[in-house]
Formats: C-alpha cells, sequence, structure tokens
C-alpha cells in the first residue's frame, strides 16, 4: 500500500567499486514456490528471494495446502522445502487469496488452480486490482475453467476449475511468460498438447524448469507446449541472482564517475539481459562473463564501469520483453546519453504495478529531461550535462522499479532527492540500498 512518508536518497560519496552479489531471481522464485506446491513430495529450494512479492506465492500455497518452510538465511534468501500437494490437489481455502502486489503470483495461480474443481477468490492490492487478468481468464476459459463474474477484466475474481480440463494452441495478443505460464500450468493437467505461441520471445524460465519437476516440455523462439496430464514430482531448485535487480548495480556504476563493479552469481538468461545488449549499443562498459548453470539457467557475472560517453539508440520491439522490467531504469541511463533513445512498442508499461510510460515520463520531466510517447513508443532525448536539481520529490507511487530507478537519480548525482513511499522496494530488493552504499568505495 502506497503511504506518504519521504525518504531522502543522498549521493554517494564515492564511486562505486568491488564485487557484489543481488538476491535470487524474483521471476524463478515464484516458480520455485509453485512448481514445488503442485508437485508430489518434498522439494529442497535455496537462493529464494526473501521479498514481498515472492512471500505473497509463499502464502498463497500455503492456504491451498502445501507446507512451506523456507527460512530466511541472513543474506536476502531463503532456503527449506516445500511439500507439495501432489496428485490430490489443492485444497479449498476458507477465504479469499491475498496476493498483495503480485502480479505472478496472482496470474500463475489461475493457471494452477484451472485443473481442480475447488471455488478460489483471488484478489490483491490497490495496484494489482488495477490491473488487467482478462489476458489470463481468456485462454483458462476456453479450457474449461470458470470465471466469475464471466469476462471481468479487474479482481477480485472468483475462479472455479474443472478436472476435465481442454489441451488448447493459443496464440497469445502480447509477449507475456505470466500469461504463457498461466496456460502451460493448466496444460500439465489437460490430456493432450497445450502450446502457447508469442508475438516476441518472453522469459522462458517455466520451460527451463517444468522438466525438472517431472513435465516434459518443448520449446523454442515464440512457442512452448506441454502435453498432459502428468504427475509432477518434487525437485530441488536453486536460485541464482537476478538480473532485474543487477541492472541498478550496473546502471549506478555506469552513472556515478570513478565506479567500476562486478555483479557475480546472476542469471545470464538471454531472455532477460536485453538490458545488457541496450547498455552495450549506448557504449556503456559493460560486460558479461558466463560460468556454468543453477539447473538449466545460465548464470554468471556483470562487470560495469563508470561510461562518461553514452549515446542514445533505438531498442526494438521484438527485445522489448527481455528487458520490459529494465525500462524505468534504462529511460534514465538515456537521460544522459547523447541524443534520442526510442523504446518501440512499450504498451505494456501502462499494465505494470503502475503506469510505468506516464511514470517515466513524469519523472524525467522533473529532472529537466524531455521523453514522451509516440503511439506506443517511448523515447527520451538525453542530455550529457544532466543535472539533478535540488528538492526534487519523486513519487514511486507504490512502484518498487521506480521508487529504485528515481533513487539511481539521487545517489548518482550531487544532490539529495526525496521519494515517496521508498519503502516498496521490499517487494522486490529489500537490500537494495544497504547492497549500493556497501559497494561505495
Ligand atoms: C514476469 C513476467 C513479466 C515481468 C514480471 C515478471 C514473470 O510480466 O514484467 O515482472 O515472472 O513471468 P508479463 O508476463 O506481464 O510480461
Amino acid at each position: 500500500m502506497s503511504t506518504d512518508t519521504v525518504t531522502t536518497i543522498e549521493p554517494l560519496r564515492s564511486p562505486l567499486k568491488g564485487i557484489a552479489t543481488v538476491p535470487g531471481d524474483k521471476s524463478i522464485s515464484h516458480r520455485a514456490v509453485l512448481f514445488s506446491a503442485m508437485a508430489e513430495g518434498t522439494s529442497r529450494l535455496s537462493g529464494v528471494l526473501d521479498s514481498k512479492d515472492v512471500r505473497s506465492s509463499m502464502d498463497a500455497v500455503a492456504q491451498l495446502g502445501a507446507k512451506v518452510d523456507l527460512a530466511p538465511q541472513g543474506d536476502g534468501s531463503l532456503a527449506g522445502t516445500v511439500e507439495g500437494w501432489g496428485q490430490k490437489g489443492p485444497m479449498q481455502p476458507d477465504s479469499p487469496i491475498d496476493c498483495g502486489n503480485s502480479g505472478t503470483t496472482v496470474r500463475l495461480l489461475m493457471g494452477i488452480l484451472a485443473p481442480w474443481p475447488i471455488t478460489v477468490t483471488l484478489t490483491g492490492d490497490s495496484s494489482l486490482q488495477r490491473r488487467p487478468m482478462r489476458r489470463i481468464t481468456a485462454p483458462l476459459m476456453k479450457m474449461g475453467a470458470k470465471f466469475a463474474p464471466a469476462g471481468q477484466e479487474l479482481l477480485p475474481i472468483t475462479e472455479t476449475g474443472s478436472s476435465a480440463l481442454k489441451p488448447i494452441v493459443y496464440d497469445a495478443p502480447m509477449a507475456s511468460a505470466q500469461l504463457k505460464t498461466a496456460v502451460l500450468l493448466a496444460g500439465v493437467f489437460a490430456k493432450g498438447t497445450t502450446t502457447v505461441n508469442e508475438p516476441a520471445p518472453s522469459r522462458n524460465h517455466t520451460e527451463l524448469m517444468l522438466p525438472e519437476f517431472g513435465v516434459p516440455t518443448t520449446a523454442a523462439s515464440r512457442t512452448a507446449s506441454v502435453t498432459g496430464p502428468c504427475r509432477m514430482e518434487a525437485s530441488s531448485v536453486h536460485v541464482p541472482g537476478d538480473p532485474s535487480s543487477a541492472a541498478f548495480l550496473v546502471a549506478a556504476a555506469l552513472m556515478k564517475p570513478g565506479s567500476s563493479i562486478v555483479v557475480r552469481d546472476v542469471s545470464l538468461n538471454p531472455a532477460r539481459i536485453g538490458f545488457l545488449r541496450t547498455l552495450e549499443r549506448m557504449g556503456a562498459d559493460v560486460r558479461e562473463t558466463h560460468e556454468g548453470q543453477e539447473g538449466k539457467e545460465p548464470n554468471g557475472s556483470i562487470a560495469a564501469t563508470y561510461t562518461p560517453v553514452l549515446r542514445g539508440c533505438e531498442v526494438p520491439a521484438q527485445h522489448i520483453a527481455s528487458l520490459i522490467d529494465e525500462i524505468p531504469v534504462l529511460a534514465l541511463v538515456a537521460a544522459h546519453a547523447h541524443g534520442v533513445t526510442v523504446f518501440k512498442e512499450v504498451s505494456e508499461l501502462r499494465v505494470k504495478e503502475t503506469n510505468r510510460l506516464k511514470a517515466i515520463i513524469d519523472g524525467l520531466a522533473l529532472l529537466g529531461v524531455d521523453a514522451w510517447e509516440e503511439g506506443n513508443n517511448l523515447l527520451v532525448e538525453g542530455n550529457p550535462h544532466l543535472q539533478v536539481p535540488a528538492g526534487l520529490v519523486f513519487d514511486s507511487q507504490g512502484d518498487h522499479r521506480l521508487a529504485m530507478t528515481w533513487a539511481l537519480a539521487g545517489l548518482c548525482g550531487h544532490t539529495s532527492v526525496g521519494i515517496r513511499d521508498f519503502d516498496c522496494v521490499a517487494v522486490s530488493y529489500p537490500g537494495f540500498l544497504d547492497d549500493i552504499k556497501n559497494l561505495e568505495a
């Protein structure tokens, strides 16, 4: 929930130097918890992100009968076990499931609940209650799940599953891993092959992790299928660091003179590191080193060094899904570059935790930077001599990625900034400020 508290973010006193790690990947953490809950037996998880969003998934599956025993490890991660409901299915909860701020929790749950004959009301906080759900309920209705009120876009929504789900071939109208995953998870229990085709590749953590839980999955660029019905078996998952969190440290190093850092043990899944491709095109001194795999997820480290001269670039529509959560911070970096940066076809930004398209434009305007929409494109006119004006207060609107983006304007500049409701960073990266400060030379 959004508050009026303003947190003052002071400029960093010295350049960022050294080695950092970031907490576990949020998307992979959700999937590890949710898939474990669906499986027969006890899964062992480690490196799980301890954040509000992931706790929404943990609480939801506990309400549905999974036994969640994950404990803080003192480093921002959770480890332990999840005993799933397996073949007996989730139990009928006696109250609505509140998914908090977490779009991934509610949308994936809709797919998970679809094959089971129980009736569950799903809701969330005021931000989640404004986000579109029909993109998920529409394909699940084709498979046989029922939603009430029928055809409703916004939470709360009540779902009644069906034990006779039909497989479908679904051409998704947008590149969304949440939509793809919801349909595939329902498909695990439908008789036959369920396929999702996408207009552009979205993150593929589901396709990579489902086989680890005993679900044969076929996947290629822009298409993924499962053949059901399948028995999901418990597994072990170690969650690698979150590249979306690393992106904030990388951007800070690029903007703070004299900085040079390495972020270690981070997922280098190509579907997630589009921000590095964009930064390279801007001329930024960034480099990734592949060091191995966590399960099927490639991981390694990312090095970033202060780059005084950056240039604007065009980010093609096909690449947007691979950097969708990084557009706020990339827009801030673009604000420091020579020339215009164009992010093509970013209409999905309008339906994130806030309308991020508008929030980016408004926040950059406070900084004196021209940014505007042209159709569904976002344009940012950079200013290499950008100086943050004194006395600015940014409104995060309760959106974690906006809070961290505007914090970087204060951290990397010469004057402090205020951030309204900065505490919402706990949704994905509770230790954000500590991690940045620990890198101060
Ligand atoms: C996510 C998918 C993306 C992303 C979100 C996490 C996931 O959303 O923005 O933060 O874990 O599947 P969409 O599926 O709506 O693109």
